[in-house]
């Protein structure tokens, strides 16, 4: 964890798509950031598909990283494409790892969370099930201000750039305050 006043947040994208709307949603992120906030992007492509037989075994390194990286970070952002109402499988998968015991990585961690969708809800239906799995893994989901940006494919150039002013806007607000919420979340040093 990094010393008072900054804050080192850990970005995943749900999404592994190449041209990925939520990644670069993500490395938008990381430049309108606040002073004080840093963003690492984690690449959950080589987490491999859960098996319960294999974590007997020991966890997988692409695993054990994410849960290192989990653990040092002052707090998560995650950047969620919608796929059928709910998160994709590939980030769940990834949330899964991590939980498993010992020392789950998610437990008090606070957690921002956007998304951009190709439809009209912006992945709102997708969020609020994130949201769900970490109530059993008592991560602190910042309530709001809420990112949600709706018909993705106005709002970034082809370059991946994210040319909407107004969604700037928003994600601007949402960091300024998930940096005031992981503050308000550190424990105080024993
Ligand atoms: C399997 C699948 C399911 C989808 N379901 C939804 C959905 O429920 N709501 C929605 O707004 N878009 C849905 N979409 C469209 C996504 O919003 C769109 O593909 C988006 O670009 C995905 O995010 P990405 O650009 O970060 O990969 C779905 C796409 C896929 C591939």
């Amino acid at each position: 964890m990094s010393g008072s006043g900054t804050v080192k947040i850990l970005g995943i994208s749900g999404s592994l798509r190449r041209a990925s709307f939520n990644a670069a949603t993500l490395r938008t992120a990381q430049e309108l950031a606040p002073e004080g906030m840093t963003i690492d992007i984690f690449d959950i492509t080589p987490i491999p598909l859960y098996n319960e037989d294999v974590r007997a075994q020991g966890f997988p390194p692409p695993v054990e990283d994410l849960r290192a990286r989990i653990k040092a970070a002052d707090g998560l952002l995650i950047v969620t494409p919608e796929y059928n109402y709910s998160i994709p499988g590939v980030l769940k998968n990834a949330i899964d790892w991590a939980s498993r015991p010992p020392e789950q990585p998610f437990d008090g961690k606070p957690i921002g969370i956007m998304g951009a969708s190709a439809g009209v809800m912006g992945t709102g239906r997708a969020q609020y099930h994130l949201r769900q799995c970490f109530v059993f893994l008592n991560g602190m989901v910042m309530n709001r201000p809420e990112v949600m940006i709706p018909a993705a494919q106005n709002k970034f150039d082809a370059g991946g750039k994210l040319t909407d002013q107004a969604t700037k806007d928003f994600m601007v607000a949402h960091l300024t305050a998930f940096k005031a919420w992981v503050l308000r979340m550190r424990q105080p040093a024993t």
